[in-house]
């Protein structure tokens, strides 16, 4: 498997390198770079992929523009909820306006939405000036699909059912030179019946735990302090490799890593979150103060209808064990509202459950009907006012107990990774906390990218004002 791994990866950089002086020629003739723009829609899965996209582009010989008057435009897309979706046909709308003015221009949508038949249907009938169609299997092969477009002047569509292959070491442009996401996993074999991420997104497959140890290793070389390991079910990471190893033993590997400071990970599922893991948390000195622990309903007749496999008692222990452990961590969550069959006492029973958990954050949702998934065509949908109002007490609750928790740092002094220029005030710096709550305080900007000690003034609720002390 790794042989063949390796080979597609040498045989894409080959092509890469022949386009590279294609458009090195272009670049001549025409006296200009060829743009590119990404609209990257969903979670940090699309973030890191369309990284890697650019990393490829950039590679070519094309620039990164900030809109999308650009030479080439990517979308990608995102197909968890419906609003998703049409916001991909809202930005295709304007793409097509502008191609009118720009005939050469090409316009490309990967991402979760194309691994969905009737989606790629609507976009080849509607909107036919789309010039490449790729789906979440095959992004590695990016380069090659663009190259067969500007060969062959005709659409050109490469949709994966689902792959056993990883291919890595392709370019990658980081956004951040700082901090970055590392995929540990692809996948999900969750089925959570609402949900079409295991569809879009095919089985779970754990990258080997050496490769992740070396791209750690790069990273940190190359300046990363904090990295994020990215799955849809980071807790269920290794179980099916050659060699299993648990999470929290590849978390231990990777403490080890001089240069890493900060680690971060992205999603734990309640149902498997170990005491071995929890452990290993409260016993590393780098792994950050912050678990993002989903709830969706505090209902365990829900919860059993969701296939979520735990119960509302059975998170709450989860949550006072963690707690016990970990005093000081900061935990957000996400709830849909409006399940089928949800009953008042459902929603009481979440609301309970925000109630005792005090999150810093929650993500609320409106459940949205995905076709192929088995909640799609359960019974009792609820009435969307029902939801509505459901939604609007849920969001004030979690907003009440959010200022009241997130504040609890005040006065004191804690280590802040410095992230940017604040975007409001340029005499601000903004960086986060490892309970990932953002610092605002006067600094050089040298220091982004860095950690420093800053003492916590004001808390604003959601983030805090600072003061930088010297050290
Ligand atoms: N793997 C992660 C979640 C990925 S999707 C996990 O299991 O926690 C991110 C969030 O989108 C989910 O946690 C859920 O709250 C929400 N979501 C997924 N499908 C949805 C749907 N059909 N309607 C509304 N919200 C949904
Ligand atoms: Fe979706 Fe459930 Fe998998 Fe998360 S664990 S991606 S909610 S199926
Ligand atoms: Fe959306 Fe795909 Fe992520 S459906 S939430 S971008 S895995």
């Amino acid at each position: 498997m790794e042989n063949i791994n390796t080979m597609e990866a040498k045989k894409q950089q080959e092509i890469i390198n022949v386009l590279k002086l294609q458009f090195a020629e272009m670049e001549e003739k025409e006296g200009r770079k060829k743009t590119f723009h990404i609209e990257t829609f969903g979670c940090q899965m699309n973030s890191r992929d369309s990284e890697k996209i650019s990393g490829i582009l950039k590679e070519i010989g094309y620039v990164e523009t900030d809109t999308e008057e650009a030479d080439f435009v990517l979308y990608n897309t995102c197909t968890v909820r419906e609003n998703a979706n049409n916001k991909l046909y809202g930005h295709l709308g304007f793409a097509g306006k502008l191609k009118k003015k720009n005939p050469d221009m090409l316009i490309a949508i990967c991402g979760c939405m194309m691994q969905e038949h009737e989606a790629v249907e609507n976009i080849k009938s509607k909107y036919r000036f789309v010039d490449i169609i790729f789906g979440t299997h095959n992004i590695f092969k990016f380069a090659e699909l663009l190259q067969t477009r500007l060969i062959s002047d005709r659409v050109v569509i490469d949709i994966w059912k689902d792959t056993k292959m990883i291919i890595e070491d392709l370019p990658n442009d980081r956004k951040y030179s700082f901090k970055s996401g590392v995929n540990i996993m692809y996948g999900c074999n969750n089925f959570c019946s609402y949900c079409i991420v295991p569809y879009v997104r095919g089985r779970e497959r754990s990258r080997n735990p050496k490769d992740i140890i070396e791209e750690i290793k790069t990273l940190a070389a190359d300046g990363v302090v904090e990295i994020m390991l990215l799955g849809q079910n980071v807790n269920s990471y290794g179980k099916n490799l050659d060699d299993p190893i648990t999470f929290a033993q590849l978390l231990q590997e990777i403490e080890k890593i001089d240069g890493i400071e900060r680690i971060r990970f992205m999603t734990p599922h309640p149902k498997d979150l170990s005491q071995e893991l929890i452990d290993t948390m409260k016993n590393s000195s780098k792994i950050c103060k912050h678990l993002h622990l989903p709830i969706q309903s505090g209902s365990s007749r829900l919860l059993k209808i969701m296939n979520r496999k735990y119960t509302k008692e059975g998170y709450l222990d989860l949550v006072r064990r963690i707690r016990e452990a970990i005093p000081d961590i900061s935990l957000t969550t996400d709830i849909i509202v409006g399940f089928p069959g949800e009953t008042e006492e459902d929603f009481l029973e979440t609301l309970d459950v925000v109630g005792q958990v005090g999150y810093d954050s929650a993500f609320t949702f409106l459940y949205s009907r995905r076709t192929g998934t088995p909640a799609a065509t359960m019974e009792n949908q609820v009435e969307d006012n029902v939801a509505k109002d459901r939604f609007d007490r849920l969001l004030k609750l979690v907003q009440e107990g959010s200022a009241k928790s997130a504040g609890r740092d005040e006065h004191t002094s804690q280590k802040v990774l410095v992230e940017e220029v604040n975007s409001q005030n340029p005499e601000l710096l903004t960086g986060r906390l490892s309970n990932n709550i953002l610092v605002h305080f006067k600094g050089d900007t040298s220091l982004i990218g860095s950690i420093v000690e800053v003492y916590l003034k004001e808390s604003k609720g959601f983030y805090y004002m600072g003061e930088l002390l010297d050290l």
